[in-house]
């Protein structure tokens, strides 16, 4: 275990209490560390027009990039479910603009379950801003 995943562990399961999930009644944290040591968090928040709905991986990683940060390192997200919950394909699709083939997705359960996949294992075949935009900054 590393000590980044405790960290990471640890803003997923503080930034879920704050989920405004009326509607499903589930909670979803997520923290990612970028590359340049920033940590951003965030949570599902729903909307009474279910499609305007934002899970917290895409909370958590839209405050990065709109903080300037450019590079996933690690992401973990922590649900109260067993087995816990991978992102969605949305979501998956967002970490693929901003992370790697290699970068590890923790998931997590507040009962310790962990399970540690990659975004390559996650989104085979991914789309990526390469094929658009090779000199990407
Ligand atoms: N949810 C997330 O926050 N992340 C995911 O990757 C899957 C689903 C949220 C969206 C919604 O608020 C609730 O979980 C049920 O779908």
């Amino acid at each position: 275990m590393t000590d980044s995943f405790e960290r990471l562990y640890s803003a997923a399961r503080e930034a879920r209490e704050k989920s405004y999930s009326p509607y499903s009644g589930k909670k979803v944290g997520a923290a990612i560390l970028f590359e340049n040591g920033e940590v951003t968090s965030g949570a599902n928040v729903e909307n009474s027009s279910f499609g305007a709905t934002l899970c917290a991986e895409r909370v958590a990683i839209s405050t990065g990039a709109a903080n300037g940060h450019r590079k996933i390192h690690e992401v973990v997200v922590v649900t109260d479910e067993s087995p816990p919950w991978s992102p969605c394909g949305i979501c998956r699709q967002t970490i693929a603009e901003f992370g790697s083939p290699e970068t590890p997705i923790h998931l997590t359960n507040l009962s310790g379950e962990k399970i540690t996949s990659s975004l390559a294992e996650l989104l085979p075949l991914a789309f990526t801003p390469d094929k658009l935009n090779p000199s990407k900054p």
